[in-house]
């Protein structure tokens, strides 16, 4: 089993992430402006990956999803799932505990407007192909939206060709299920491309495989 080896508060390998991070400890000093730690036990089963901190949301926090509108999304489908346990209070110091679960993101810096470009992807992919490896009872990745989705393929050396992005698809890799979602963000939640049905519907796909991969 790999070792666990996150980014350090200072990774240097994005030069513009650098750069935005370096402005945002001057123009936000109580913020968190550091690659924002995955949330929950490297022993759970279910990894749920998303894209990116949100500048004044998961940055600010230093919680992944914590203060980001598509946290109240993801938070609540996982407490009535019960993979949460506790209030989530969109602060890192709620008390909220995860079950069976772990959140990380596929860029674990914040992007300038939300947008990590491709190289920024491709250098944070070492990271999640690390956190994989080091989850000895992982059975199911959710990925939220497309890049998620490329970014688990990349660390799980997939071609994205091979296995196509569609909301509730779910696939088997090997000794892995990747689950597909579209984004909790708050844009598709107004545009109506996802509603709360739709991605409760999906954590309930997502714990019949967990259900399914346990026997
Ligand atoms: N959106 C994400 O994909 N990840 C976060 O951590 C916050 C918002």
């Amino acid at each position: 089993m790999a070792t666990y080896s996150p980014p350090d508060s200072n990774c240097p390998l994005c030069p513009r992430l650098c750069r935005y991070r370096e402005h945002n400890r001057k123009q936000y000093p109580d913020f968190f402006n550091a690659p924002v730690p995955s949330f929950g036990s490297l022993d759970a089963p279910l990894l749920i990956v998303g894209l990116a901190p949100g500048l004044k949301g998961a940055n600010q926090s230093g919680r992944p999803f914590t203060g980001d509108y598509a946290g109240i999304i993801l938070y609540n489908a996982l407490l009535k799932l019960g993979f949460a346990r506790g209030e989530y209070k969109e602060r890192a110091d709620d008390g909220l505990t995860l079950v069976d679960c772990r959140i990380t993101n596929a860029v674990r810096c914040v992007p300038p407007e939300n947008k990590p470009e491709p190289s920024e992807i491709k250098n944070c992919n070492a990271f999640l192909k690390n956190e994989i490896a080091a989850m000895p009872n992982l059975k199911l990745i959710l990925s939220l939206g497309l890049i998620s989705h490329n970014a688990v393929l990349g660390a799980l050396g997939h071609k994205a060709s091979h296995v196509k992005f569609a909301h509730g698809a779910a696939y088997r890799l090997s000794s892995l299920h990747l689950l597909d979602s579209y984004h909790c963000s708050r844009y598709n939640i107004n545009t109506g491309r996802l509603t709360i049905p739709m991605f409760d519907a999906v954590m309930e796909k997502a714990c019949i495989i967990l259900r399914t991969a346990k026997q």
